[in-house]
């Protein structure tokens, strides 16, 4: 099973980005340890992170013949991005949409998501455990519905 990681804009800031917020891990730091979860599961992940909507959406319409499935936090893309909306949408592939805050308690335009209505499951505000649980989740639904 072959999963994708995405990050989104200003997730390569973690660590000196509001820490208040987004803790004090570092990108680099999240990875090695999804990495780790991912062999105790079984699965293969891959990463990549983007401050560009446009590489996001062709990393995504090229994971359609490599990965089963992906793990995206959008960033503030998730509030604007009806490119990665279709780009999801076109790949067929389940996707979970991952925030490490919750995004429902903070200002009003972080309460629109345009990901969440095509996304397989939403997982918001744990903290980097989202991307753990969105993990967990992700490969438990293919372990159960097949990778197609
Ligand atoms: C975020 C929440 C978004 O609103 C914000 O723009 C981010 C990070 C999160 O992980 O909590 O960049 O996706």
């Amino acid at each position: 099973m072959k999963i994708l990681i995405i990050h989104g804009p200003n997730l390569n800031m973690l660590g000196k980005r509001e820490p208040d917020i987004y803790g004090a891990d570092t990108l680099e730091e999240i990875n090695s340890s999804l990495t780790a979860h991912a062999k105790e599961l079984g699965v293969d992940v891959s990463f990549f992170q983007s401050n560009s909507e446009g590489e996001i959406v062709s990393t995504i319409q090229d994971a359609m013949s490599k990965h089963d499935g992906i793990v995206i936090n959008p960033g503030a893309y998730t509030h604007t991005s009806v490119a990665i909306r279709d780009a999801i949408l076109s790949s067929g592939l389940p996707v979970v949409e991952v925030h490490i805050s919750n995004v429902y308690k903070r200002e009003d335009f972080r309460q629109r998501s345009f990901i969440s209505g095509v996304a397989l499951g939403v997982i918001s505000g744990f903290g980097v455990n989202s991307y753990f649980l969105g993990l967990s989740g992700l490969v438990e639904y293919l372990s159960d519905h097949g990778t197609g």
